[in-house]
Formats: structure tokens, sequence, C-alpha cells
């Protein structure tokens, strides 16, 4: 890779090249989505989340991450977002994509990040730095006729918008954590407000859960539902479902766990659409810390950490889990430890059982005994993410 190639904090003013090397990347920006796309980069560049690479003057990559939450174990995790990573084609695999992004593992680290997020378009390159699959976004689809008759006519619903966002903020916090929920992520209040003032966005409140869903083309889609009760999925749903002489279908963004898969007499299409997401601990010790665990598990043990991209987390481990709470502590002990890299420590973080990580080489060592301990430690309902970044 030539030299003069070098990381910088992306500048306003470089914003047409960062929009020349996006159209390049991903297809030209709707002239509708432009304000929107500019002025979210304006906060990503105020508080220095958005890194390019420049060759002399011209900007030929750039990357940017939002401040997101992350819920893990029923507990928020700082989360640094990563989205928009592109090269110009001309500069392609010489290693600039791979240069931009240890800048960008970096910054989040210097920012106080524990872990990383993104939905990778190929995931060689995030590998190679230690990202894992963390979990999926899934979307199935209801037959809105057995939505609507789902019944709840005795709960309290209505209308809400942008002034709910507060509110909508609370009810998750408050469903995630008691549900010990891993993987969905928190918006900025901000960005929640303008979600729920959007046009497309039909937002209905109860006491205990709300929902939020619009159209795409001539069918509903729920972007978020979150209840706190039975009653109250039932009513929330049926309100989504009273449009089925219009919408026979209704496609919906879920967890594979959510109640409604249970409540719902048939799903009707039989395939989940399944969207991959990426993650990577940060920082080992306060993503441990930072997360929730199995609330009647206990487990001592040391690992053995070789993170070749960020040297802090590489060494030797106690983890300990109590109460449901863990702390990563150094050891100076001795004796086979359980041996991961960043992916296999990531892998056991979003709940793959240790037996699968094993198998794909990224995890060895350790006592074999210890291992279905460590599995229930991590376990927890499948991790998923609602939305797209
Ligand atoms: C994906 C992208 C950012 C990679 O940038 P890059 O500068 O080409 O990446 P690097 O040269 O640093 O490559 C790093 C590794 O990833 C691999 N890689 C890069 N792009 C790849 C692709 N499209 N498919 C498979 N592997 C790829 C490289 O081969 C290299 O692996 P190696 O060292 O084992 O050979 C760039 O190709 C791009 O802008 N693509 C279009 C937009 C896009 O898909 N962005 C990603 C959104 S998540």
């Amino acid at each position: 890779m030539a030299d003069d190639l070098r990381l910088v904090d992306v500048r306003t003013e470089q914003l047409e090249d960062v929009e020349r090397v996006r159209s390049r990347s991903f297809g030209l920006l709707e002239p509708a989505r432009r304000e929107a796309w500019i002025a979210d980069a304006q906060t990503f560049i105020d508080d220095g989340r958005m890194l390019g690479v420049v060759d002399g003057d011209e900007l030929i990559a750039s990357a940017r991450y939002w401040p997101f939450q992350q819920w893990w174990g029923g507990r928020k995790v700082p989360m640094a977002g990563v989205a928009g990573v592109v090269v110009a084609p001309e500069y392609r695999g010489r290693g600039v994509g791979s240069k931009l992004m240890r800048g960008v593992l970096a910054r989040a680290v210097e920012q106080g990040y524990p872990l990383s997020g993104l939905y990778p378009a190929t995931t060689v390159i995030y590998r190679h730095l230690g990202y894992e699959f963390g979990g999926g976004r899934f979307r199935c689809t209801f037959p809105a006729a057995d939505l609507r008759s789902l019944g709840g006519k005795d709960v309290t619903v209505r209308r809400a918008g942008s002034a709910d966002a507060k509110r909508f903020l609370e009810l998750a916090d408050q469903l995630h954590s008691s549900a010990r929920i891993s993987g969905p992520l928190v918006w900025p209040e901000a960005k929640v407000a303008e979600w729920l003032g959007e046009d497309n966005s039909f937002c209905y409140l109860a006491d205990d859960g709300f929902v939020v869903y619009g159209w795409e083309g001539d069918m509903l889609r729920v972007e978020e539902l979150v209840a706190g009760s039975e009653a109250t999925a039932r009513a929330l749903w049926s309100v989504v479902g009273s449009g089925s002489s219009i919408s026979t279908d209704v496609d919906a963004y879920l967890s594979p766990d959510d109640p409604a898969h249970l409540l719902v007499d048939q799903e009707a299409d039989k395939q989940r659409v399944v969207q991959q997401w990426m993650l990577r601990l940060l920082d080992a010790p306060a993503a441990i810390a930072a997360r929730g665990f199995g609330p009647g598990v206990s487990l001592e043990v040391d690992l053995e950490l070789d993170d070749s991209e960020l040297a802090a987390n590489t060494g030797r481990w106690h983890l300990s889990v109590s109460g449901g709470s863990g702390a990563l502590t150094p050891s100076t002990s001795s004796g086979d430890a359980l041996r991961l890299g960043s992916r296999g420590l990531t892998a056991l973080y979003s709940g793959t059982p240790l037996a699968s990580v094993r198998k794909a080489g990224l995890a060895s060592g350790g006592a074999a005994a210890d291992d279905g301990a460590i599995d229930t430690a991590f376990a927890g309902a499948t991790s998923y993410m609602l939305d797209y970044f």
C-alpha cells in the first residue's frame, strides 16, 4: 500500500467525496434521503465518529459508527455500530479497507465502547479484524386475518407519535431487562422521536407495550412490537391485523423467541428471513462487566485470550460469574486455560455453544468439563436485532 495513504477524521467539506465513493459502493443516494444523510454525517463528524483515508488531498475511503447501546443478557452495553464502510473501486483490494477499519476500532476503544457491531456485506475483512457473527435480524410473515382476530379488546390502545419517544424507550427498557434480552439496539432519544414522527410510522401505545408499523409496498410491516402481557400483545397485533382487507399478510421483524410465534395460529410463510450481523469485543473486561448473565449461574474459569488487533485484551484472565453479573480480571495462575481469539470470544459472548466454537477452531484447551457451565452462563434468548443500520 502506498505510504501517502493516511487515516484522517472526515471534515464537512469532504462529504461530497464521501458521497461519490458511497454512490460507487452502495448505489445512488435517493434525493429524498440526502438531507437526512448529510445531517447524520455531520453528527458523526462532530463526535469524531467518522473516519476516512486520503490519498494526498483526495478522500478515497470512509466509515462511521453510531453511538448505540445494545442489550446483552438484559443489560445495555455501549456499542459502536459501524456503517457506511466504503473504499473507492480503484483502491480496493490493497488493504485500504483494513487500514480504515483499524482506525475505526482504535477510535471506538478510545471513546470507551466495549463492543462494536455491524452488518457485513462481506465477512472476510471483518473476520480478519476479529468480528464474528453475533446474531440475526429475523423477519417472518403472519396472515393478517389471524392477527385481526387475536382479541385484546379490553386493552386501551392510543395513537402515539414523536412526543412519546421517552415512554417507548422506558417500556423497551423494562421489558427487555425483565426478559433478559440480547441483541436489540437502543437508539438515541432524538432518533427515536424522528422515527416515530415519520409519515410511514403508525405508532400505538398501551400501558405496557407499543407497536410501530407501516407500509412496505402494498403490505404492512411491523418494525417493533413489545408487550408486557398476553392481553396487550393480542391488542397490539390486532390493531395491525385490522388492515387485513388491504394487506393479506403482515411482515414483522421479531425475535425468534417472541411470544407472537406461540400466539398466532399460523405463519403465512414458513421461511424466516435472516440477515446476520457481526460483533466484536473491543474491551473484554468492560464488555463482560456490562452485560447480564444467567441469574442462577456461578462460574469460575481461566481464559487465555489472544487478540491480534487489540493487544489490551490479550493475556490470561479469570472469568467469574455469579448473581447475574460477570467480571474478567487478570489471572496469574498457570495450568490449562480455555484459549480464545477475538472471534471465539465474540461467538461465546453472543451465545454460540462452546462445542460449536471449538469445532470451528476458534477455541481450544481448558477443561471440557467446564464447557456446560460456560455455555449456561452466556446462554439466553437468541440474540436478534430489529433494525438495519
Ligand atoms: C468491502 C470493502 C470495504 C473492502 O475494502 P478493501 O480495501 O478492498 O479491503 P482490503 O484490501 O483491506 O481487504 C481485506 C481482506 O478482505 C478481503 N475482501 C475485501 N473485499 C472482499 C470481497 N468483496 N469479498 C471477499 N473478500 C473481500 C480481501 O481479500 C482481504 O483478505 P485477504 O487479506 O485474506 O486477501 C470494499 O471492497 C468496498 O468498498 N466494497 C463496496 C462496499 C461494501 O461492500 N462495503 C462493506 C459494507 S459492510
